[in-house]
């Protein structure tokens, strides 16, 4: 029997080969506003790997007055056709149907980007994420804006697209949907018919343009889950309506708001958080109407993608960021590879990273948006080596992982008794573990490719040298550093946000965690500490709280740590601590006033100040090295093979990657391994 995921799809006049597609996302990789090399090739990558359609674009800007915030297409300009000319032609090529989502962004997005102009919307508040307070609309932008997604849509035509999508949530067109942000008092705001008007007309001027065989879809909220929004009744209301208007050709279910972040994650959850917990109400919305439905939200697994198709809830399965994740899913599942497939573990580094103003990159796949240097699919090497590494978190993984791909003979020393450094710490927490699958996938393949582990074992120079390897790859991670910010010696009488994570000291009842990283350890320690019962002092340096973790990620501490007995001390530098009694006195000062100073204390104080290399070993081995260490960074940022030769009569090359050169994060591990390893 076919794989229902397998099947064909006949939407209108356009076969879909399956079920899977990956719904509209904005890697922000355009340059000058247009889809350039960068972009095709990411796309390439997703269509290659067996996608029946990709719906490209995050959303593609409309307007001149919807300055894009997150990098989006520029679908304003003429200039825009010959580039997404360039992408259909290259997606078609694969067989794989490729359409471009539409938008103008309202208040969701700034001023002072593009042409520096207002930022308009129905209502007069601003988005709290992006803070732009609009112009309320006037009857003449309307009347241009419903123009210009006719224009747009048209360029996109020209340029060889098989549709467009319309985004309705949370942008100008669900602006005007919503009763929440919707003031008007004209014919386009108040009542239901009303706040739908724009939406309808917007969508029969695009039609008018495109003419019929063109597929239009529109990707819409059905329930806002707010009082005073769109309810589910609404909702419904709002789906068979436009359904039976005619002009669509598809919906594309969404539920909830996006306008904060502790909201936004509740409509696409990070880690942690529910899977698929929208996929039921979609196929309600399904019974209700007469077009095809789409429909995406954390499903990154084919368990619950075939679940949504062979149960019917829906026409079409969005995998978005588990395509970030893994671009081949579908030839994986057609090849029965599932368990080849590299897990999306919804850590949201990809998400998180756009609303910076970055572009989106996965977290523990370094050649995602990077696919013009790096490939996805490793080849194998002609000349074999013997690769030793030392360390088993996720860079020495990811290495042993490669150089087990390219068909080397891979050892692998760790200190401690299981894989995982410190993501095995982090996945203490309850809603952290996921992140183990970054661990659990490289072992699994690891284990096909015949990687040696040896697990309790302190490498030393003996060990590794022993192995006679060609390659020595260090990847030792860090250890919490206790230096603070050009103290130049270890602060005394303290612990560290590790002590707090691992479970290794009992907590007292008073104390402080100094964050001098703001990453998500000290954030971490916080919330285990208050479960535990602790009162806890949160004091940074920073003007911010947890200023490294974005604001998805930030959103379940934040939820965890409303809680009365943390308080929150920013621009406080923690100077010194003493033994007082059976208390400690700490010193505090702040960077933002040099005579600001005072003495408080704690029962216990706990530290987070990133880790120290643990590199003892590398300097150890450098003598005995061909290259002594050294790197070539031309070589190194292209992935090509080192040639740094310092000792000729040294049999092997010595490299370190990850925490074990400097204190960094997963993605930067992983990205070193990748650039030693793809063609060593
Ligand atoms: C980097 C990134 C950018 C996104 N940008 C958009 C966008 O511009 N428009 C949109 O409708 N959805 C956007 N999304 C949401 C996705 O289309 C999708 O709904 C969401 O990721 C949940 O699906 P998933 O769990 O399969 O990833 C974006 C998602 C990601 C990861
Ligand atoms: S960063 Fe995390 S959520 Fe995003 S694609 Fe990678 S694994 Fe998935």
């Amino acid at each position: 029997m076919t794989d229902s995921l397998l099947q064909s799809f006949q939407l209108k006049h356009l076969n879909l080969k399956n079920r899977i597609l990956t719904t509209s996302h904005e890697p922000a990789y355009n340059e000058d506003g247009f889809p350039k090399d960068r972009y095709i090739a990411y796309h390439l990558e997703r269509a290659k790997g067996g996608i029946a359609m990709t719906m490209t674009a995050g959303s593609a800007v409309v307007s001149k007055d919807s300055p894009p915030s997150f990098d989006n297409i520029h679908a304003y300009k003429d200039e825009v056709v010959p580039w997404i000319k360039k992408l259909t032609n290259t997606i078609h090529d694969q067989d794989c149907a490729i359409m471009i989502q539409l938008t103008h962004l309202g208040r969701r997005t700034t001023w002072n980007k593009g042409d520096w102009l207002p930022s308009i919307s129905s209502g007069k508040h601003r988005e709290p994420a992006h803070k732009a307070f609009p112009k309320i609309v006037e009857d003449w932008d309307i009347k241009r804006i419903i123009k210009e997604y006719g224009e747009a849509a048209e360029r996109m035509k020209e340029g060889g697209m098989d549709g467009v999508e319309l985004e309705g949530q949370g942008h100008l067109i669900g602006q005007f949907l919503s009763p929440l942000t919707n003031e008007l008092d004209n014919e386009y705001g108040g009542s239901f018919k009303n706040r739908l008007r724009f939406a309808l007309e917007v969508l029969s001027e695009i039609r008018k343009k495109v003419g019929e065989k063109f597929i239009l879809g529109i990707r819409c909220v059905f329930d806002e889950v707010q009082e005073g929004g769109i309810t589910k009744t609404e909702g419904f209301k709002i789906a068979k309506k436009l359904s039976d208007s005619g002009l669509i050709d598809y919906l594309n279910i969404n539920r909830g708001r996006i306008h904060t972040d502790p909201i936004l994650t509740k409509h696409i959850p990070i880690l942690g958080m529910k899977s698929a917990p929208h996929l039921e109400f979609a196929g309600e919305i399904k019974k209700e109407v007469n077009v095809p439905i789409f429909h995406a939200s954390k499903i990154s697994d084919v368990a619950t993608a075939r679940y949504a198709i062979s149960t019917g809830l829906v026409d079409m399965i969005g995998m978005t960021r588990g395509h970030l994740a893994d671009p081949h899913i579908v030839t994986k599942i057609k090849e029965k590879r599932e368990n080849d497939i590299r897990p999306c573990v919804g850590a949201t580094y990809c998400l998180d990273r756009i609303y910076q103003g970055e572009e989106a990159l996965c977290i523990h796949n370094a050649a995602t948006g990077r696919e013009l240097i790096f490939p996805n699919i490793i080849t194998s090497s002609k000349i074999k080596k013997k690769i030793v590494i030392v360390g088993a978190g996720p860079g020495g993984l990811e290495a042993a992982r490669i150089a087990g791909e390219r068909g080397h003979n891979v050892v692998v020393f760790e200190a401690a008794s299981d894989p995982g450094g410190q993501i095995r710490l982090c996945a203490k927490s309850e809603a952290r573990k996921d992140m183990m699958g970054i661990i659990d996938w490289r072992i699994e393949q690891c284990t096909k490719k015949n990687v040696k582990f040896n697990f309790n074992v302190v490498a030393e120079n003996h060990d590794v040298i022993n192995e006679k390897p060609d390659t020595i790859i260090i990847a030792t991670g860090g250890m919490p550093n206790l230096e603070l910010f050009e103290t130049k010696k270890d602060l005394e009488n303290v612990f560290t946000c590790w002590d707090i994570i691992s479970g290794d000291i009992k907590l007292s009842q008073n104390i402080l965690i100094y964050d001098e990283a703001g990453d998500h350890t000290a954030m971490q320690a916080a919330e285990i500490a208050i479960k535990r019962g602790s009162t806890v002092e949160f004091m940074t340096p920073d003007r911010l709280i947890g200023s490294e973790i974005m604001g998805m990620n930030l959103t379940p501490y934040l939820k965890n740590l409303q809680n009365k007995k943390i308080t929150y001390s920013i621009a406080k530098r923690l100077v010194n601590v003493s033994i007082q009694g059976n208390k400690l006195d700490t010193k505090i000062g702040s960077d933002y006033d040099e005579l600001f100073k005072y003495h408080t204390s704690f029962d216990q104080v706990f530290l987070n100040y990133g880790v120290k290399p643990l590199d003892k070993l590398y300097f150890n081995l450098i003598p005995y090295s061909k290259n002594e260490g050294s790197v070539n960074y031309d070589k190194f940022i292209v992935g090509e093979k080192q040639d740094i030769v310092k000792n000729k009569n040294n049999k092997f090359d010595l490299y370190r990657i990850g925490d074990a050169v400097s204190s960094r994060n997963i993605h930067a591990a992983i990205y070193d391994a990748l650039r030693l390893l793809i063609n060593i």
